[in-house]
């Protein structure tokens, strides 16, 4: 095996950008490697300077089977100087469409099927740049090149508005074709019948029939959908509401399971794996996600934060949103905030527009929208449309939904797919309607904007018991007898020209920053060694992740105050009626029992004022489901920031709890007491929230959240051990107890006030109060008291001290743990429920329609 690499660097006149160019051959047998340095792209378009430092260049190059292009569509342009793009080779006895990236050429059939992913792809390059470094090289036999020409990955901004403006159909070089293709997709879900939640009872029938399992009534959604989506172009799908554009658009952009859809959906004649279209593709939910109180740019960047890879600079992806805030034209806007009900924020149509950039920040080959433009009014939906068609000519494939596309939107669109009833009625370009409408029988009017009157012809056969069946007939017939002549028409054959992982590398090396895969050009720039799997699930590592979430997040709190300031509020307030109703507790009976009753009351206020969890995550809940989508982070790094995000507000609060409190109510253990006493309530407020949070994670409705939440600590508050003590609940119900978390804060504050045995809190004759001796006068108490002196045989004088603090700790039954114990436990039902709350997003968050 022969490993040639050229490594090539030059200015050019038009694009001012580095270029650099690998060339990576393989040759069928022996292990020798050979480096060519010094070539630039323009030289080598002449093919002489290739030969540079070795003279087999132009013959290797000669034998290049992948790069072959004389039959695909770009055949014609094949002499048309296009700077870096990925140049083509010929090899005139090579087949074609045979995937044979990086085969060696004379190797058997069976290895020219072989297919590779795009992580082998780029490691190939890698192992080949790094072998380069072996003087031993010679090249033999044949070789096949991979350039990765072009601009290099890092420089994105203007360069890539270059593509986005200057490229496409017209522009200075031609497309590499991604070619999204899908057949015959039919889709139906069984449908849920009146009362089929009961069983088929035999008695609810008549007549003694025996009953048959009912079949369960199929709808279909879609019914064998075919056609195909091309770089460059924007196909729509029009339809009436309920036609079925949501549910094709899902069919394609893969989220509908695989079980429940029949056909197939290719890229360049490849099925897709869903990690992979993860990476190169996005999709445009009809509804704004975005977190409110960031800035238009700040949005934009912490997308590129999270889809852009790691190993793009910061500058780089500065770049990329400045330039995506121009292509969208949200320059004005971009110092706005995006704003919600309570918030004034940028406008309906910019809001949507940065919903898309969200969303094509990576600059995806494949982009999926569902009705980018409802909502808006025509400027602003013809604006949102003319940038969906520079993206197209950018080198993407695009789909979208649109429900009536004015005449200027019409323009901008290449291909229609009108669906009716989840059926095509029609399949082709716009400037076709009239013809196919000539056909059927019903000729568009001069005057009329062809899809309003397709739509409406729709709308009106719907009516009809037969519903549009006319019409797909004639448009199965009308595809008939079009598809041969559009085949001769465009002279695109059947298949793209460029395998997927061919077409997506070279996509990338043309300046496409698709997430995680740029990983590896841009290592080949900077000389560090290609990641093995260059298409990473994530294109961040997990404490990167961390760290943008964490920022995110504060910034979206800081911009909030008022929601942590009403919390402190509440705390405050509670701590002050506290503090006024139990002020200066003393050691007596009475003193007792009412530091019992603030203890419960305040720490069952922890668990309460920290229901405001609840509501967090329920808002972002969304925001995180879409991100999560497509892979933007991982679940867990959103857990833990989150947690780090709220937990310095926890501890403002726990001090200002203790402050407020500890020392007006008088609370023993001094300066250790009080610190103990901030940890124990800080410990209730993790536990708490982390309970709230668990909660948000699983109820999915703030309406179904605060009654769970609310019923759930006030058994809690019962079964702590307060209403009653721990040796007096039933068995039945003494798991429960070991359940409350109040339980354990509770039991920790008793034995912090309580644990000291030197202090006495019943002496003498107080040990009548609460009876019906009280009542006595003070006299007769010491008499009485005298009296069972005597008759027991103890000296027990008023001074005597009948309960100490540990021995009403015995009466409560608060011994089984100690109040380190208590907090430790505290502390690990927070982690508890951080936990659960990851393993709810895990399970819960499913993007895929059944
Ligand atoms: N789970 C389901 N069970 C039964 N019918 C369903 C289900 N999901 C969707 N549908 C039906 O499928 C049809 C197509 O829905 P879809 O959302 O794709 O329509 P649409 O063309 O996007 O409409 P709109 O323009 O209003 O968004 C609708 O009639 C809808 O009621
Ligand atoms: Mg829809």
């Amino acid at each position: 095996m022969v490993i040639s690499v050229i490594l090539g660097a030059q200015a050019n006149a038009e694009n001012p950008h580095l270029y650099l160019s690998l060339f990576l051959s393989l040759a069928a047998a022996g292990s020798e490697v050979g480096v060519y340095r010094g070539a630039g792209l323009a030289g080598r378009r002449g093919g002489g300077a290739v030969t540079g430092e070795r003279g087999e260049m132009s013959r290797f190059v000669d034998k290049l089977p992948f790069f072959d292009r004389r039959s695909s569509p770009m055949e014609e342009a094949e002499d048309i100087p296009r700077n870096g793009l990925l140049h083509m080779h010929h090899q005139p006895h090579q087949h074609h469409h045979s995937g044979l990236l990086m085969q060696p050429q004379p190797s058997p059939p069976v290895k020219q099927q072989q297919s590779f992913t795009l992580a082998q792809l780029l490691k190939r390059v890698n192992e080949a740049r790094s072998d380069a470094s072996s003087p031993t090289s010679s090249p033999t036999h044949s070789h096949y090149t991979i350039e990765l020409g072009g601009s290099v990955p890092g420089s994105t901004g203007s360069d890539l508005s270059e593509h986005m403006h200057g490229g496409g159909r017209g522009g200075d070089g031609p497309l590499l074709p991604f070619v999204l293709k899908f057949t015959d997709l039919t889709y139906s879900v069984k449908q849920r019948k009146k009362g089929s939640c009961l069983p088929a009872l035999p008695f609810r029938r008549g007549g003694g029939e025996p009953a048959e399992p009912e079949a369960p009534r199929m709808k279909t959604l879609l019914d064998n959908i075919s056609g195909e989506a091309r770089e460059g172009e924007i196909m729509a799908v029009l339809g009436a509401s309920g036609s079925g554009k949501s549910t094709l658009i899902d069919a394609l952009a893969n989220r509908i399971v695989k079980e429940s859809l029949h056909g197939s959906v290719t890229l360049n004649g490849e099925s897709l794996d869903s990690n992979l279209l993860k990476v190169i593709s996005a999709y445009v939910m009809q509804d704004d996600l975005l977190y409110p109180m960031l800035t238009v740019e700040e949005t934009l960047m912490f997308a590129a934060e999270f889809r852009l890879p790691r190993s793009l600079p910061t500058k780089e992806k500065k770049k990329r949103v400045q330039a995506l805030i121009d292509q969208l034209g949200l320059r004005n806007a971009a110092g706005t905030i995006i704003g919600d009900e309570g918030h004034r924020g940028v406008s309906g149509g910019e809001r949507r527009r940065v919903s898309i950039g969200v969303d094509i920040i990576h600059d995806p080959i494949v982009l999926f929208l569902d009705e980018p433009t409802s909502g808006l009014d025509s400027t602003s939906a013809f604006m949102v449309v003319k940038v969906l068609q520079r993206i197209a000519q950018s080198g993407s494939v695009v789909v979208m939904s649109i429900h009536q596309p004015s005449y200027r939107i019409l323009g901008l669109l290449d291909r229609l797919l009108f669906l009716s009833r989840g059926q095509t009625v029609y399949y082709g370009p716009p400037g076709a309607l009239p013809s196919f409408f000539d056909d059927f029988g019903k000729p568009i009017p001069g005057n009329e904007n062809p899809t309003e009157f397709a739509l409406d012809l729709i709308r009106e056969l719907e009516t009809m018991p037969d519903g549009a069946r006319d019409l797909v007939e004639h448009n199965r017939k009308w595809q008939m007898r079009m598809a041969p002549k559009a085949k001769h028409h465009d002279g695109r054959g059947e298949k793209p020209s460029l395998s997927l992982k061919e077409a997506i590398s070279a996509s990338i090396s043309r300046g496409k920053l698709v997430s995680g895969a740029t990983d590896g050009s841009v290592s080949v720039h900077s000389g560090e060694p290609l990641p093995a799997a260059a298409v990473s699930k994530f294109a961040n590592p997990f404490w990167i992740e961390m760290g943008v979430l964490t920022r995110r997040a504060f910034i979206n709190t800081k911009r909030t105050p008022e929601i942590f300031i009403i919390r402190l509020a509440a705390v405050l307030v509670t701590g002050f009626i506290l503090a006024t109703i139990f002020w200066r507790l003393d050691d007596s009976p009475k003193g007792v029992q009412e530091r019992l009753g603030f203890f419960a009351i305040a720490m069952s206020t922890m668990f309460y004022t920290c229901s405001d969890a609840l509501p967090v995550f329920l808002n972002e809940r969304y925001i995180f489901l879409r991100e999560t989508a497509y892979n933007a982070y991982r679940r867990s790094s959103y857990v833990l920031s989150h947690t780090i995000v709220g937990f310095p507000s926890l501890i403002v609060l726990s001090l200002a709890f203790a402050l407020t409190t500890f020392f007006a109510v008088g609370l023993a253990g001094g300066a250790e007491g009080f610190f103990f006493f901030v940890a124990i309530v800080l410990a209730s407020f993790w536990a708490g929230s982390g309970f709230a949070t668990f909660l948000s994670g699983v109820v999915t409705n703030v309406m179904l959240g605060y009654p769970v939440v609310v019923s759930t600590l006030a058994y809690f508050l019962l079964f702590s051990g307060f209403f009653i003590n721990r040796d007096r609940i039933p068995r039945y119900w003494i798991w429960f107890h070991y359940l409350s978390l109040v339980k354990y804060p509770y039991e920790a504050v008793m034995q912090n006030e309580f644990s000291d045995p030197g202090r006495c809190f019943v002496r003498g004759v107080q040990m009548f109060d609460n009876t019906p001796l009280a009542a006595l006068p003070g006299v007769l108490k010491v008499r009485v008291l005298r009296a069972m002196s005597q008759s027991l045989g103890v000296d027990i004088g008023t001074a005597t001290c009948i309960t100490t603090g540990p021995d009403f700790l015995a009466q409560q039954a608060v011994t089984d743990l100690t109040k380190w114990d208590c907090l430790w436990i505290t502390v690990a039902w927070g982690f508890l429920f951080r936990i659960l709350f990851y393993i709810s997003l895990l399970l819960g968050s499913r993007n895929k329609r059944r």
